[in-house]
């Protein structure tokens, strides 16, 4: 019988691919709870779906060089504060209604999907709805009948997809919770509506209101 070197023995490849196996399979599990952590409402990049009750900007953040979703004052959607549960109730029957309508048909969310139309990932920012105080309504307007406004400067029209009121405030809070999520600068250079308050009345700042 022929001696064979360490190298080339059969039982040591052997043993190499059961280690290297049971490693990567060690991995991917860590990997995959990692991510599940990352990707949950309620962590660090993806805000509790309660975030529907603040005001949501995008704004240049010098550190990381890129602009950041910044949680601001409370600014309740349809002017309603919702619980926690409330809140995810509502986001997630505006899920269901872009995956039941495969908005990701044309759009993109989050960068994923196709590109006949706009990402969506910061259509609750985008400048065209006119004003922060007639966008909800203008968004629930757009949703339920898309096909008679063009909305921005594509040249292509949204088709009516027959979204119930419902269906339309739903998909609104799920678009302004997105918005909410850090995507690590993902739209860059995107000019958001302007969400300022309009400047206090004149006069000293404790004065309420005047005689
Ligand atoms: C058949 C293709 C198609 C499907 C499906 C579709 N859209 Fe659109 N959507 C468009 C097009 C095209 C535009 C641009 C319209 C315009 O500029 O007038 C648009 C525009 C929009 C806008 C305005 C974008 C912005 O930047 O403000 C929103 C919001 C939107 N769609 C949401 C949705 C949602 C939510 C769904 C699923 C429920 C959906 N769309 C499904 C084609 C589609």
């Amino acid at each position: 019988m022929s001696h064979t070197e360490w190298w080339a023995s059969e039982s040591f490849w052997r043993k190499t691919a059961i280690w290297v196996t049971a490693g990567s399979f060690v991995a991917l599990i860590f990997l995959t709870l990692d991510s599940m952590s990352a990707i949950t409402a309620g962590s660090t990049r993806v805000p509790a779906y309660s975030v529907i009750n603040h005001r949501i900007d995008y704004v240049f953040d010098e550190k990381r060089n890129f602009q950041v979703p910044v949680i601001g004052v409370e600014e309740p959607l349809f002017g309603k504060t919702l619980t926690e549960a409330e809140a995810e109730a509502l986001v997630s029957r505006g899920k269901l209604t872009t995956q039941a309508k495969n908005c990701m048909n044309c759009h993109t969310l989050l960068g994923n999907g196709a590109y006949y139309a706009p990402d969506l990932t910061k259509a609750w920012l985008d400048p065209s709805w006119g004003s922060k105080e007639v966008r909800e309504q203008m968004m629930v307007d757009f949703l339920m009948n898309p096909q008679d406004r063009l909305h921005n400067g594509l040249g292509r029209r949204m088709p009516n997809l027959g979204i119930t009121e419902d269906e339309a405030r739903a998909t609104v809070a799920f678009l302004k919770w997105m918005a909410s999520i850090d995507t690590n600068g993902f739209p860059a250079n995107f000019t958001p509506i302007d969400q300022s308050d309009p400047p206090a009345e004149s006069g000293s700042p404790t004065q309420q209101q005047g005689g």
